[in-house]
């Protein structure tokens, strides 16, 4: 099944818009996708979801969240986590649904478990859905394409917005469910009434800053012809970062292999450090993120340790950084925001670095082998 079948109307092709591929208008999207995610959801500096109304005392009652997906999807849920265990005061595990739905997860009706899903028709992640729910726990899906299987099935649903991705490779539904985390971390933690109000004034200005921060990294074209150049031939590379920097690196790392077919792994950047820096040499460049301030140090510090093994380094950094040039060979520069969202905007470059090197490779972008849109069958 095509996941974005309700958006093309009756033997309408869907159009690339003089992109030279859907994967690039996607990204080129996120701007107007952000405030599509947005939209109608912070007024007077309170989020509102006309999806959801939960009282206190059912948001209360939740000693346990899950977070469930699969692919990038799974990356999204990443940020749920630390997000909402920050604002919430819950624990939370994010769980790949082709293996949650095969073990025996502590789920009861004072559980949320939250499903995360582009084409809301990914089999593992419905299989997980249903068996949420028939375990009394409460469900709440996160999906874009209207009237999806998930969407319908999940107690409560939220819309991304995002129209229709015909790429395999999932940008801006991405950027969108980050988007989601954080407003529903900052709901969630609302109807409670565990968020400081400040921290949440801070959070929701900045969120509405990301659409036109976005689209200054997207006229900034210039940082990607000497990075692709010095990867594109590479059998293997590295992405490091930490915490949300690294969940971003995962992403920056999956969206490489599947677009341009070469070998990627994220680590978080300490963790490189026990066993993988073995085999750290010239033949393998590191893609760093270092956007989070509270870690940036230290991740400057494994940047001099890869590129005293004689990799390449191109760094992800905050305009006005002059500290990493020292170190790493190659630095991109994203626009400066409050630092909790500034990974939504870190993983642009990424995708573009993902983008540019598939198409440097004579690869099919929008169609890689082996993939589908949406993984219908397991
Ligand atoms: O439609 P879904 O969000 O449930 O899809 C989940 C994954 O199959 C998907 O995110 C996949 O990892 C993408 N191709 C990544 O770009």
């Amino acid at each position: 099944m095509n996941g974005n079948c309700e958006y093309q109307g009756v033997g309408e092709a869907p159009k690339k818009d003089g992109f030279a591929h859907f994967m690039l208008k996607e990204i080129y999207e996120q701007p107007q996708a952000f405030q599509k995610a947005l939209q109608g959801r912070i007024q007077q500096g309170q989020v509102k979801f006309a999806e959801l109304n939960l009282t206190r005392e059912q948001v209360k009652r939740w000693d346990k969240i899950y977070i469930i997906a699969c692919g990038t999807a799974y990356h999204s849920g990443l940020f749920g986590k630390l997000l909402l265990e920050e604002f919430l005061g819950v624990a939370v595990e994010v769980e790949i649904a082709s293996e949650f739905r095969y073990r025996h997860p502590l789920l009861n009706e004072n559980t949320l478990a939250i499903f995360v899903s582009q084409s809301g028709e990914t089999a593992d992640t419905l299989g997980a859905l249903r068996k949420a729910k028939n375990s009394g726990a409460t469900t709440l899906a996160i999906t874009n394409v209207v009237g999806s299987t998930i969407a319908q099935e999940a107690d409560y649903n939220l819309y991304l917005g995002a129209g229709p991705e015909i790429a395999v490779a999932s940008t801006k539904a991405y950027t969108s469910m980050l988007i989601m985390q954080y407003l529903l971390s900052i709901y969630l933690a609302q109807v409670k009434g565990t968020m400081p109000e400040q921290k949440k004034a801070k959070i929701l200005t900045a969120l509405q800053e990301l659409p036109e921060k976005a689209q200054q990294i997207l006229t900034q074209r210039e940082f990607y012809p000497e990075v692709i150049q010095k990867i594109k031939n590479v059998q293997s590379l590295f992405f490091i970062g930490r915490v949300f920097d690294y969940y971003i690196a995962l992403e920056g790392a999956l969206k490489l292999k599947e677009t341009s077919y070469i070998h990627a792994e994220a680590y978080g950047a300490g963790e490189i450090k026990h066993g993988t820096m073995a085999i750290v040499t010239e033949e393998t460049p590191v893609v760093a993120v270092a956007v989070q301030k509270s870690v940036y140090e230290k991740t400057v510090h494994i940047v001099k340790e890869v590129v005293a093994k004689g990799a390449f380094v191109s760094a992800v950094v905050e305009e006005g950084d002059t500290e990493m040039q020292k170190w790493a060979h190659h630095v991109i520069y994203i626009p400066q925001i409050e630092n909790i969202v500034s990974p939504i905007l870190a993983v642009i470059p990424l995708q573009l670095l993902a983008y540019y090197t598939a198409v440097a490779r004579g690869c099919n972008v929008d169609q890689p082998r082996n993939l589908t849109k949406a993984v219908t069958m397991e």
